[in-house]
């Protein structure tokens, strides 16, 4: 691969299948008709998603198999298969509301994003405290930040702008005056009840139950449907099934399959950035009186074993990112002593 980056080449030899299965690709005419492929299919899915065409960091790979856009949008049936995994490894069953929310609302339109992009995705860990990283952190183009992680208050650490940020249901900000006056909210939905949540945000309905949920719901999203997106459930899939090896339990959620926001939001990365980054990743089990997150009280020591999560597989598959340099980890807490 004479014209890659070399951090392309490394996250070839990390995420591809065994060469056997590759070997076609060399031959220059498969090489060719995957190009033409590829301009006929990419030129649709522009119009409709702003997909970055230039050069990020699976652009090669994309050539081959697929373009993975950011966000779901009105023509998601084209690509990967998320149709037919439930939640949340695809939208099978919540084809209704999503239609409804991407169509009536138009949630995908106006992305902001250009081409070539640098990213952080900034994490809530303890160990960005007291770093004074935040001047470093808003020179990305784009700051990708989780769940209900504070900015005010914490600019000096965690920096001041929100490019994006991706929550689930029980995470999202609940006071209404904690949400950034700009930024792309960006739900991540794990479990169908979650697109049905999202129904309600979108459409400013009353959110009547919130029974199912594990921990207490926002119940109102002071944002416009402009400023709304779905995360494409394929990096969950992706993420879970092929990139960290959970098991595929047949497509289903269980057995621990279920990959972390982190990691879901670093796989979005990998696929529409050119340059990624983390801070705030990875929790250091031999100090247990350290803070968990940089924004409370609570401490290490208070995290539990997860039946969702394998923290350990997935932190296996973030140390292999980190080592063939294909993420920057600027708080190192990933490797820790160990890269
Ligand atoms: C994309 O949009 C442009 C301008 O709106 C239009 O000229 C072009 O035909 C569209 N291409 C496809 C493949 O739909
Ligand atoms: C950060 O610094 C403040 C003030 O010096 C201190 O109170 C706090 O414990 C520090 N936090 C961490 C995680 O070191
Ligand atoms: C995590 O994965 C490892 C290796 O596959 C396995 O041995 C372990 O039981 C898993 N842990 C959980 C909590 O699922
Ligand atoms: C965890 O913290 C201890 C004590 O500060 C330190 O010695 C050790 O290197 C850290 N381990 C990792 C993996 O960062």
């Amino acid at each position: 691969f004479p014209d890659l980056h070399p951090n392309q080449s490394l996250l070839l030899q990390l995420l591809l299948p065994p060469p056997s299965v590759l070997s076609f690709l060399y031959c220059p005419s498969t090489l060719l008709t995957s190009r033409l492929y590829r301009s006929q299919t990419d030129t649709a899915l522009m119009n409709t998603t702003s997909f970055p065409t230039c050069c990020n960091m699976f652009s090669f790979i994309n050539r081959f198999t697929k373009v993975v856009p950011m966000f779901l949008d009105p023509n998601y049936k084209r690509f990967s298969k998320i149709g037919d995994y439930l939640p949340p490894f695809g939208i099978k069953s919540q084809g209704m509301i999503t239609h409804s929310c991407l169509c009536s609302r138009r949630l995908y339109s106006s992305i902001h994003f250009e081409c070539c992009k640098t990213c952080i995705i900034v994490g809530n860990g303890g160990i960005l405290a007291n770093k004074s990283l935040g001047q470093r952190i808003d020179q990305f183009d784009v700051v990708v930040r989780l769940n209900e992680a504070p900015v005010k208050g914490f600019e000096k650490d965690v920096g001041s702008k929100t490019t994006m940020r991706i929550t689930y249901p029980e995470g999202a900000i609940q006071k209404i005056e904690r949400y950034e006056a700009q930024s792309l909210f960006v739900l991540s939905a794990f479990k169908a009840l979650d697109f049905n949540w999202l129904r309600h945000m979108v459409f400013n309905q009353r959110l009547v139950s919130t029974d199912g949920f594990w921990k207490s719901v926002a119940r109102r999203v002071p944002r416009e449907p402009s400023d709304m997106r779905i995360l494409n459930p394929y990096f969950i899939q992706e993420a879970s099934f092929k990139l960290i090896g959970l098991p595929y339990n047949n497509g289903q959620m269980g057995r621990g399959n279920i990959p972390t926001l982190g990691t879901v939001a670093i796989t979005m990365a990998l696929h529409n950035c050119d340059e990624v980054a983390v801070a705030g990743f990875g929790y250091n089990m031999s100090t247990p009186h350290a803070p968990l997150h940089y924004y409370e009280k609570i401490r290490m020591s208070a995290i539990k074993e997860s039946w969702t999560h394998n923290i350990s597989k997935e932190k296996e598959f973030l140390v292999k990112l980190v080592k063939a340099g294909v993420i920057q980890d600027w708080t190192n807490g990933i490797c820790g002593a160990g890269c």
